[in-house]
């Protein structure tokens, strides 16, 4: 049977707000958390917060809105909001910053194999395999902050799903922003699916920016600080390019339509997949909600643009995300493109030796590395800590760390402070050694 989201049946709009207690939800326990329960959490606060911010632009910028819609409009932004309350202090207290923070990764990794997978256009979908080998890499940096800061081991957050080992080098992230700006689909032609696709992916990295950006400064290692400052960056560059793939031609009444069809659909997805019986009923509830902000805006849309909705969202759901293990398809992924980089032209790929010297973005990372790349450091101090990186890869992918190095870094535009191929399978041969004095000891 399928299902229409704008035939069914929401809650009524008046219902739909809550009291502090209802808004303010229990947090789950983070030593009892399905993993995938924790990603689905991280990703509806980000699709929260651009709805909610997506709100206040439409009003902002919608100059021929009636009044009655423009305080509607408002409306549902507070709803929004208070939404993105529950959903992310779903979240406890005693959840560290770093211990979040490969939480927010992992969701980039399996979020977005899962769109690759799932994607109708070639051209997306190369663009979400390009961003996913640079999320899987911040993973990796992190995950030797998390055991250096706090004693975390990468599984203890990501539970042996998702494989924590080096990508494409977080350093070789940074380009100019022209060659970042893809070329976007065409909104006349462009399935649904692609559309709601690239709106949960941006908004999942969108609210990574924003976390690193609030709390990278929580932490009082320098190191580390600056490490989150990198790869908020880069995160930046991933917002860049995930917004330039969307046609701009929509108009905002359509972008207002899709916002709300993509949360009904993330809703819906959560509410299949949701294994935490407590926190299912908030997906519950809350695709009830969405349901309604869809009609809402459909009849907006209907009113002032004469046209109907379907021609824009299709008249089925689509299933943005499914959160399951895809260290298979990453691998894949790792193993094939880690050597890719931005083309010159700005809008395709080309393998790093067909990247010519004047490659723009060589300029990008040798001004930003000039002194050291942060996330080289973190490889040079847990060496100190464990005399080697911390790596939780699947046996398959285990032996090829030193490999998988060699491939994805370049030769120009490496910065000083680089672990080199061979300096890392130094660090491996000193750690079996040191393991065997070690237990001697012991
Ligand atoms: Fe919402
Ligand atoms: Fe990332
Ligand atoms: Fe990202
Ligand atoms: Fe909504």
């Amino acid at each position: 049977m399928t299902f229409n989201p704008l035939k069914e049946k929401g809650m009524p709009l008046k219902k739909q707000l809550r009291n502090w207690h209802q808004i303010v939800a229990k947090p789950y326990k983070k030593q009892e958390v399905d993993c995938y329960t924790r990603t689905r959490q991280i990703l509806m606060n980000g699709i929260e917060v651009e709805g909610w911010g997506f709100k206040h632009q439409f009003n902002r910028f919608m100059h021929n809105l009636d009044k009655d819609d423009r305080i509607l409009i408002s409306q549902l932004g507070r709803i929004e909001n208070q939404q993105q309350m529950t959903c992310n202090w779903l979240c406890p207290a005693d959840q560290s910053v770093l211990e979040t923070t490969l939480g927010y990764e992992q969701v980039a990794v399996d979020l977005t194999a899962w769109l690759a997978q799932n994607e109708p256009d070639k051209y997306v979908k190369e663009t979400f395999d390009f961003g996913l080998l640079e999320d899987f890499d911040h993973l990796y940096r992190y995950a030797q902050f998390a055991y250096m800061t706090e004693g975390v081991e990468p599984n203890d957050i990501v539970q042996g799903q998702t494989d924590v080992i080096v990508g494409r080098p977080t350093q070789h992230h940074h380009n100019c922003n022209g060659l970042r700006l893809r070329k976007h689909y065409d909104k006349t032609t462009a399935s649904p699916q692609t559309k709601v696709n690239i709106l949960t992916v941006l908004s999942g990295e969108q609210q990574t920016h924003n976390f690193y950006a609030e709390h990278g400064f929580m932490y009082g290692d320098h190191v580390l600080r600056e490490t989150y400052a990198e790869i908020k960056d880069v995160e930046e560059e991933h917002v860049t390019m995930y917004e330039s793939l969307i046609d701009p031609s929509e108009t905002m009444l359509e972008k207002a339509l899709l916002h709300e069809f993509t949360e009904v659909c993330n809703y819906y997805t959560c509410l299949e997949d949701e294994t935490n019986e407590e926190i299912r009923k908030y997906w519950e509830i809350f695709l009830d909600i969405e349901l309604e902000h869809l009609k809402i805006v459909a009849e907006m849309f209907k009113k002032y643009e004469k046209r109907d909705p379907e021609e824009v969202i299709g008249s089925e759901i689509i299933i943005p995300c499914r959160f399951k293990s895809q260290k298979e398809y990453v691998q894949k992924v790792l193993e094939k493109e880690v050597d890719k980089r931005l083309a010159p032209n700005g809008e395709y790929y080309n393998k790093m030796e067909e990247i010519p010297e004047d490659w723009a973005s060589y300029r990008i990372q040798e001004r930003a590395a000039e002194i050291s790349a942060p996330s080289e450091n973190c490889i040079q101090l847990i060496e100190i800590y464990k005399d080697r990186d911390i790596v939780e890869a699947s046996n398959s992918l285990k032996g090829k760390e030193v490999a998988l190095l060699e491939q994805g870094l370049q030769t120009i535009a490496v910065a000083e402070n680089t672990i080199l191929p061979e300096e890392l399978q130094v660090m491996i041969d000193n750690h079996e050694e040191r393991k065997e004095e070690k237990e001697e000891l012991i």
